[in-house]
């Protein structure tokens, strides 16, 4: 498996491998071709053979930054793909000279929190409601 940084003629790839993870941003081909433009903007991706099967998304200005879109294709997921990303984004983001990492997770989605919890971060607040009625976010932080 090959980790390498996305570039503009991934956006339908990785569109497609979003759509197979419904609670991923649902950016779609436009948001990434978006995202993909932007400087301060990374997407770290995995890919097997041709095919993309995992991406994590960051931005980052000053010394912060935040994940904003995570997802591994479901046949791939428990293998530590989604470990390896965000540990590899985070190196990244160090010698870019990024001190905290920040990000948002439903407070529901036990693989993603737990996968977050994994790598060391913490939760810092509930947003309630964030994502609709008794849908609350946590805000979780990391110091790199
Ligand atoms: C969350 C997600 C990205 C995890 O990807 P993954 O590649 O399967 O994660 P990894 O294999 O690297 O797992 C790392 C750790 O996360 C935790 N974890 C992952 N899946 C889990 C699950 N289903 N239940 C409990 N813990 C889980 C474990 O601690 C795991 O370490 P371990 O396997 O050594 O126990 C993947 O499930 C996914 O794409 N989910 C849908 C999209 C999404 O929720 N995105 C995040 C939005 S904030």
């Amino acid at each position: 498996m090959k980790i390498r940084p996305a570039n503009s003629a991934d956006a339908v790839l990785l569109a497609e491998l979003e759509r197979t993870q419904p609670r991923a941003a649902g950016w779609g081909k436009q948001g990434f071709e978006g995202e993909l433009a932007q400087k301060c903007a990374y997407i770290l991706c995995a890919q097997e053979a041709e095919k993309l099967v995992g991406f994590v998304a960051a931005r980052f200005a000053a010394d912060m930054a935040e994940i904003l879109n995570v997802a591994v294709h479901p046949k791939y997921v428990r293998c530590g793909i989604a470990k390896r990303l965000l540990q590899e984004t985070e190196q990244y983001l160090k010698q870019h000279k990024i001190q905290t990492v920040t990000l948002e997770v439903a407070q529901d989605n036990t693989p993603a929190y737990q996968c977050y919890i994994s790598l060391g971060f913490k939760p810092l607040h509930t947003r309630k409601d964030f994502y609709g009625p008794g849908k609350d976010a946590a805000v979780m932080g990391k110091n790199l």
